[in-house]
């Protein structure tokens, strides 16, 4: 099967290419479609953003498309920066200022319980949609370790692990995170919905 994944992120569409890879999904990325509108991400739930950006790609491409919408909800930060994690420190800021703005607002605080969110909303291009959800529990780092991932990774700790997700080679990430959980999820249901494919 053929779908267009609904992000110009690139570092998640290499995160959802590989893991749909092994599942026998031919993803086509929005650099094919050049001229696809942009979305707002002003929902106010993940899953709001993931199905506007779903519902947008496949009808201006006639092909069915899935979205990711995630973030990080930090716990004494009342859940932020959650569905605002791409923007915290502002429209158009990058992932340093992002991480240092939540360095700086957590501080020394002690309670450093935090998750991942990830909402996939596959939309078939004749206005239905699905949504599948992956979490994963861990904590703020003090200072940032690591170089690989992106976003958030450098300063989050999965529980029961003593380094960051961006201290960790690719595949352990996708075992462990957000996103492999919720594209595992769409890949049964997908493999499911369209047996001998
Ligand atoms: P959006 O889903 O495009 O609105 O943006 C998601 C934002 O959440 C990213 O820009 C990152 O800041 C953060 N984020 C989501 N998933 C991850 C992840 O796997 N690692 C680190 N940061 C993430």
């Amino acid at each position: 099967m053929r779908l267009v994944l609904a992000t110009r992120n690139r570092k998640k569409a290499t995160e959802i290419v590989r893991v749909l890879g092994d599942a026998q999904v031919e993803v086509l990325t929005l650099d094919a479609f050049p001229d696809c509108p942009e979305v707002e991400e002003d929902g106010e739930t993940f899953e709001d953003n993931a199905r506007k950006k779903a519902l947008t790609v496949a009808a201006h491409t006639g092909l069915p498309a899935l979205a990711d919408d995630s973030g990080l909800e930090v716990m004494a930060l009342a859940g932020e920066p959650g569905v605002r994690s791409a923007r915290y420190a502002g429209e158009g800021a990058d992932d340093a200022a992002n991480l240092q703005l939540l360095m700086d607002r957590l501080g020394e605080n002690s309670h450093r319980a935090a998750r991942f969110v990830c909402v996939l909303v596959w939309a078939d291009g004749a206005g239905g949609s699905r949504s599948f959800f992956g979490t994963v529990s861990g904590e703020i780092t003090h200072h940032a370790k690591g170089n690989n991932g992106f976003g958030y990774d450098p300063v989050f700790q999965p529980t029961g692990f003593d380094r960051t997700f961006a201290e960790m080679t690719a595949d352990e990430k996708d075992r462990l995170s957000h996103r492999g959980e919720a594209l595992r999820a769409f890949a049964a249901w997908y493999k499911n919905m369209t047996p001998g494919q």
